[in-house]
Order: C-alpha cells, then structure tokens, then sequence
C-alpha cells in the first residue's frame, strides 16, 4: 500500500513481499553521489536519498536501485569496495542506512543495492593480507606468475586502458584487475572467496534489503587456463583499448551460470528478493544467465535499448528478436540510461527523450528509469579541470567519459539546484534552472508530468505491466506494438521521426487515446486513421 511520505511514521516494514513482485514492478536507480546531499559536502548521501523519497513516491515507481556506498577510496567511485558490509562516512552509516530502509519500506519501495563481487579495493583487508603472503589469503585474488618471457601472464586488457594485470614486488607475482589496477579481481574459483562473498549478500539481506543488482556479473570467472584473448580484426584506434581484444577469456566463461543460481538460492533464504545481473553481452549469450531451468539471475540486464540506433525499423527488429530468444517463462526488462551510459536526453534529444520514455513504459518487461532522465537531463559539458572518471583520466582522447551522466540531481531553482550548500562534486547542466523537478512539477506537460504519468497508466494495467508484447504494422519511422492481458488492450505507436505521420490501426476497432507524450490528447477517439505529430508517442485504449 503506497502511502504519501508525511502518513509513514507510524507504519512498519511490509509483511514478507509477494514471489515475483518485481515483474510488475519499476526500479529507479540512484547514483548515491549525486542524490541529494545532507550534510552540505557537496557530494550525495543516505539522509539525503532518504529526504528525497518522496520524489519516487509521487513519480510512481516502486524500487529503488542504489550504486554502491560501501567504504572505498573512491577510485572508481564505490565500486572499489573496501568493505562489503559497512557505509563510507562520505555517505552516512549503518544506522543512516537502516533510517532509509525502513523508511523506503514505510512507504512502498523496495530497496536494491549494488553487490561488487568482481574485484575489491586494492584496500580491502583480504587484498592486503593476501599481498603480504598471509596463507589463509593467498589465493583471493587473482595472482599468477609472470609469463615465461618475464612478462604479463596473458594478454588480457583492463576496461579503463592499459593490461589488466599489475607486478606486485611483495609477492613477485602479477595480480589481474579487469578494471584499474586499484580493483583487483577476486578469485571465485576458491572456494573460501564464495562462502565469504555469498555471506554478504546475507548481511544485507538480513538488514532486509530487497535485492540486489550485480556489478558485472559475468566475468567474475575467467578461463581456468588463462588463455590469450584473440585479437579484434575490427578495433580501430577510436575505440576504447579493451576493445582491442575480443574478451573470449576474460569473461562469460561457462562456470558462471553456476555461481549466479548460487547467489540466486542465497536470495531465496530470505524470501523474494530480485537478482539482476549486469551483463554487456549481445542477446543470445546474454538470455543464458536466465539460467538452466530460470534457476539464474530474474533479470540479466537488457541493455538493447542502449546500443541500437535510435530508429523505429532497428528498434522494432532489436525488440521483436529479444523477444523471442527469451527462454520460457523468463520475464524481459529494459533500459534506456545508467551510471556508466549517455542519458537518453542527451542521445536522442529532448523532444525523442519523450517517446523513449513511452517505449521504456509501455515495453514487456521491468523497466528501470535512471535518475535525472524524469526531467529529461541531457548533455552537459564537463570542463577538463572538473572531469573525475578514472576511465576519462586514462583515456582523455576518447569520449568514454561517465562524468556528464552522473551529474546532481536538479531538484529547484536555488543555488546548486536544491542539490547541497556547497559546490557540487559535478557541475549541474547549463539549463538546471529551468530543468529542475520544482519546476517541472508546476507544468503540466512537462517530463516530469509525463514520466508521472506513464507511471501511473502503466500501474493500472494489467495489460502494460503483465500483458503480451506483439509488434504492429507501421509506417517507416513509426514503432507501433500491442500489449494484451486476458480481454484488455492497449496499442502503442511511437513517431520516432521529427515529421508527422499517419497510422493506421488494425481494423475494425474502436479506439481512443490514453495517453499522449505531449500531454494534450487523452481521451480523443481515433478513427480509421491517426495523425501523429513529430516526435509523438501514443497510448491507445483498445
Ligand atoms: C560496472 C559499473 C561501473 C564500474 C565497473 C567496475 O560496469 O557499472 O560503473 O566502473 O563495473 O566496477
């Protein structure tokens, strides 16, 4: 029962949630350092995400997905885990983190947090006793000899630039990092590493978290012989570095299904907790970790919307394929920005960041809305003296930087956009004191208004949350699809053009409008024929 946030106080966490909840559901990633900020460091926090919950109460979603917070040096901003079981003070405490919890389930969110399970910090005391020869943690992370020629032991590249594997003097051995040299790799095949990693999914779930998402979860098995990776015939020198090798090794080795229904089995100790694995892989490799017999991750990340031009012909083609490779009974999820990806606005422009937010909405499947892109944040230019990447610091002459998506949330039109007291980490984007959720939530047309409303559309159907997905006849330019559930219907068409466009329906239905992008049209009847206008998306009831 969703309850506004001034009712909750007197309210207790829910009773054990429903199996499969998060079908139905809609999870809102927050990227903690750029939330909202309490205590006026400039840089995000709990109490602020807790202050701030609200804001995902009004807009209607019903989970929330936090990046990591856990202590780290921050080389890669949390996802350098010192310890696994612990707040940085940047972010708050334990305590600051149970506050938020049982707020969060006070009023109906779920809770999702970020599980690293990859690499540590290179701070992480099992790294540190591991380097300094202790025997009981010899062997938790990845160390291997040098190569006989006295080199790196393969030729495996790390993601941010340069090989994936550092000399380590103490031990005379090379240590292997995916990513910067300062997250080593832990090593899943020991079996110590397993238990202590799987108890902390318990930690958490024993604080009464709902789920996590998995930080790369499919390469934290590598190939048991450490082979070479082959080389990329198409790389070119415009590309990232890690793109030079094509990561046949590296990651996605058979193993791993193992370990993601061993983590799933620990989620199902506690009850229904959803598991979400993020896997950049194309579809047909990515559709496995549903597992055998769906004993895998409930959601391996979709990130199809992400990687296809934005386009009605390749969007329809890319949607009716995933579709199908879905294994049986496997429930579909989509995406259309994160932490480490441009936002929407910023891709496909504001007027487009409409209808993606209808398509996101009005697919089958889980969405997950990324922070910011309710009030369609877009481009943002980061001076070079303020980027804070390490991937951007180690390849300034690709534009692989993460910092302009992960700007502050722009929240009002007060200094830093309601963000913090002081400067913020990132700056804010050149229009924050237009696009900002104060402000947008006065106009009734605007992102803010219409993400609201899908939200809510989208929660009342049966048919747009559980229905059947099946793809329309469209003219070019156009995406058009049906969703049916039992006897309701709903029939989505989307302008993915900048001029107007003429759609004609399935025959013999009466029709009208549910809901447009530009907020004007509900409840105009459509007849044999309906006129699109540039860039506009429409939810048709059936
Ligand atoms: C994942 C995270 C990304 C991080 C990397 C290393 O891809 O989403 O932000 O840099 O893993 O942990």
């Amino acid at each position: 029962m969703r309850r506004s946030p001034s009712e909750n106080s007197a309210v207790s966490a829910p009773a054990a949630p429903e199996a499969g909840w998060w079908r139905a559901a809609s999870i809102y990633q927050i990227y903690p350092r750029s939330f909202q900020d309490s205590n006026g460091d400039g840089v995000g926090d709990l109490e602020g995400i807790r202050r701030r919950l609200g804001h995902l109460v009004d807009l209607g979603v019903d989970a929330a997905w936090i990046s990591p917070f856990y202590p780290s040096p921050m080389h890669d901003f949390g996802y350098d885990v010192r310890d696994y079981c612990d707040v940085d003070p940047l972010f708050g405490s334990l305590d600051d983190f149970d506050r938020l919890l049982a707020e969060a389930h006070a009023l109906g969110l779920r809770v999702i947090l970020d599980f690293v399970p990859n690499h540590t910090s290179i701070e992480h005391e099992w790294f540190l006793r591991g380097r300094a020869g202790d025997p009981d943690r010899r062997d938790w992370h990845i160390w291997r000899d040098p190569s006989p020629s006295g080199g790196a032991p393969n030729n495996w590249l790390s993601h941010f630039g340069g090989p994936a594997w550092t000399f380590d003097e103490t031990r005379g051995q090379y240590y292997h990092h995916a990513f910067l040299p300062q997250q080593p790799d832990l090593n899943w095949r020991n079996p110590a590493v397993k238990a202590a990693m799987l108890d902390v999914l318990r930690f958490w779930l024993r604080r009464g978290v709902d789920g996590f998402r998995v930080d790369v979860i499919s390469q934290i098995v590598k190939d048991e012989q450490f082979r070479d990776n082959p080389e990329n015939p198409d790389w070119t020198q415009e590309r990232p570095e890690i793109e030079r090798r094509l990561q046949l090794y590296s990651g996605d080795r058979p193993e791993v299904h193992a370990l993601v229904a061993e983590m799933r089995a620990v989620l199902e100790e506690f009850g229904h907790g959803v598991l979400i694995g993020e896997i950049y892989l194309p579809p047909e490799r990515l559709v496995a970790y549903y597992g055998e017999a769906l004993r895998g991750a409930h959601l391996p990340f979709n990130f199809q919307l992400l990687e296809t031009p934005w386009e009605a012909g390749a969007l329809g083609a890319m949607i009716e394929a995933y579709e199908a490779l879905l294994p049986q009974g496997a429930w579909p999820n989509w995406v259309l920005s994160n932490h480490d990806r441009p936002r929407v606005a910023a891709r496909v422009g504001s007027a487009q960041a409409r209808v993606a937010a209808m398509l996101l909405m009005t697919l089958r499947g889980t969405p997950t809305l990324y922070y910011g892109d309710e009030i369609g944040i877009g481009p943002v230019e980061v001076p070079p003296e303020r980027v804070r990447d390490p991937w951007a610091l180690r390849e300034p002459h690709l534009s692989v930087g993460r910092d302009p998506v992960r700007t502050p949330m722009q929240w009002d039109a007060s200094a830093n956009a309601g963000f913090s007291q002081a400067e913020p980490w990132l700056p804010l984007t050149p229009d924050w004191a237009a696009r900002n959720v104060a402000t947008q939530a006065r106009d009734p047309c605007s992102m803010l208004s219409l993400t609201r409303a899908l939200l809510a559309l989208r929660k009342a159907s049966r048919c747009l949350t559980l229905g059947s997905w099946r793809r329309l006849d469209a003219p070019a330019g156009v995406l058009a699809y049906e969703r049916a559930f039992a006897d309701e219907r709903r029939l989505v068409a989307l302008n993915l053009s900048a001029a107007p466009k003429l759609w004609t329906p399935p025959a013999g239905e009466a029709l009208e409008i549910a809901l447009s992008t530009t907020l004007a049209r509900a409840g105009e009847k459509v007849g044999a024929q309906l006129a699109l206008q540039p860039d506009e998306g429409v939810i048709l009831l059936a």
